[in-house]
C-alpha cells in the first residue's frame, strides 16, 4: 500500500489484509512486551491542521510501539498561523526526511493532494479531510464490528446488517465506513432527518432511512451514532435540525432505543460524543457499547497502516517482538 487516503481505494483483499494484519498487531500488544523493531529509522509526521484527540494520540502511539521517530505539527503554533502554504509546509516536511505523513485537513482533498503533488516523497495517510473521508476510523470501525459479530482471520463482513445514524450531511466517518463496509459485504442503512442528508446520497451503496424507530425494529446488528458536528453548521445553508431536543427525541440512541435491539447487537460511536443529544449516557456506559474499545482497537489498525505503508514491498518482514 503506497498511501491510504480514501476507503474507496480499497478491495475487498486489500482490506481484509489491513484488519488481518491489525488483528497480529493487537495479539502483539495482548502481551508483556509491546514494543517491535518493525519501523525502527523511519520518521512518521503527525500534520494536523484540525484539532483531535483520538486519532493524533492513537497513530502516535501506534508509531512508538512499532519503534519510529515521531514528529507532531499542530497547526495551531506554527508557520501555518503566519500563512504558509501546504506546499511549504509539505517541502519542510520532506527536508526533513519524512517517510509517512499523518495529514488531517479541514479541506475535502488535501491528503489527495499532498500525495500526488510531487511535494514529497512520504507514504500519505489521511486522518480525516473536511467532510470527505476518514478511512483509518472505518478500518477500525469495521475491525470492531468483525472481533465481535466475525471473528476469524481472512473473514468480511458479509451479511452483517449496519445502521448509521445522524449528522450524516458532514459526517467523513459515515461516507468512510459506506464504502468498506459495502466492500467487506455488509447492509448499510443510513439513517437521518433529510437536513442532514448530503446531495447525491442515492450513488452511495447504501439504503437511506428517515426513521430511525423502524430501522431498529428491523433488528440490526450495529448501530453506529455520528456526532452532531455543529461546528460545521454555521453559515447559510447549514443544515440545522430544528432544535436540539426535537433532534435527541428522534434521533437519539436512548434507553428504550436499546431495548429495541437484538441481544447480539452493538453500538458504536467514533467519538468524541455528544451525550444527550445523539446518545445518552444510557446508551453510551451500557454493555452492548463498543465505544471504548473502539479507541483501543484504533491503535492495532493504524499500527497496520504505517506498517503496511511504509514497510512497503518488504512487508513480509517480520511483524517481531523486543525487548
Ligand atoms: N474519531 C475521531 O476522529 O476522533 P478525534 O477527532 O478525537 O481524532
Amino acid at each position: 500500500m503506497r498511501h491510504l487516503l480514501s476507503t474507496a481505494d480499497l478491495d475487498r483483499a486489500e482490506a481484509v489484509v489491513v484488519l488481518d494484519t491489525a488483528a497480529q498487531m493487537a495479539a502483539t500488544q495482548s502481551r508483556e512486551i509491546k514494543k517491535l523493531p518493525t519501523l525502527h529509522g523511519r520518521t512518521v509526521v503527525n500534520l494536523f491542521f484540525e484539532d483531535s484527540t483520538r486519532t493524533r494520540i492513537s497513530f502516535e502511539t501506534a508509531a512508538k510501539r512499532l519503534s519510529a521517530d515521531v514528529i507532531n505539527f499542530s497547526a495551531k503554533g506554527s508557520s501555518v498561523s503566519k500563512g504558509e502554504s501546504l506546499k511549504d509546509t509539505a517541502l519542510t516536511l520532506q527536508a526533513m526526511g519524512a517517510d509517512a505523513i499523518v495529514i488531517r485537513h479541514q479541506a475535502s482533498g488535501a491528503p489527495h493532494l499532498l500525495a500526488h503533488a510531487g511535494w514529497v516523497d512520504a507514504a500519505v495517510i489521511n486522518a480525516g479531510d473536511g467532510t470527505h473521508q476518514h478511512p483509518t476510523q472505518a478500518l477500525l470501525d469495521a475491525f470492531t464490528l468483525r472481533r465481535h459479530l466475525r471473528p476469524g482471520l481472512g473473514e468480511d463482513l458479509a451479511g452483517l446488517r449496519v445502521a448509521i445514524v445522524g449528522d450524516v450531511l458532514h459526517s467523513r466517518v459515515a461516507r468512510s465506513n459506506v464504502h468498506l463496509l459495502h466492500t467487506l459485504g455488509a447492509h448499510v442503512t443510513l439513517v437521518a432527518p433529510p437536513t442532514l442528508v448530503p446531495v447525491g446520497v442515492e450513488a452511495w451503496p447504501c439504503e437511506v432511512s428517515y426513521d430511525l424507530d423502524a430501522t431498529l425494529a428491523a433488528a440490526p446488528d450495529a448501530v453506529m451514532m455520528l456526532r452532531v458536528q455543529r461546528e460545521r453548521m454555521s453559515g447559510a445553508g447549514g443544515g440545522f435540525f430544528p432544535s436540539p431536543l426535537e433532534y435527541a427525541r428522534r434521533y437519539g440512541l436512548d434507553g428504550a432505543r436499546l431495548r429495541m435491539l437484538p441481544d447480539h447487537a452493538i453500538v458504536l460511536h467514533p467519538g468524541p460524543m455528544n451525550r444527550g443529544l445523539e446518545i445518552s449516557a444510557e446508551a453510551a456506559d451500557s454493555p452492548r457499547s463498543v465505544i471504548v474499545e473502539q479507541v483501543a482497537n484504533g491503535v492495532a489498525v493504524r499500527m497496520a497502516v504505517l506498517y503496511l505503508t511504509l514497510a512497503g514491498s518488504s512487508a513480509s518482514a517480520p511483524i517481531e517482538e523486543t525487548r
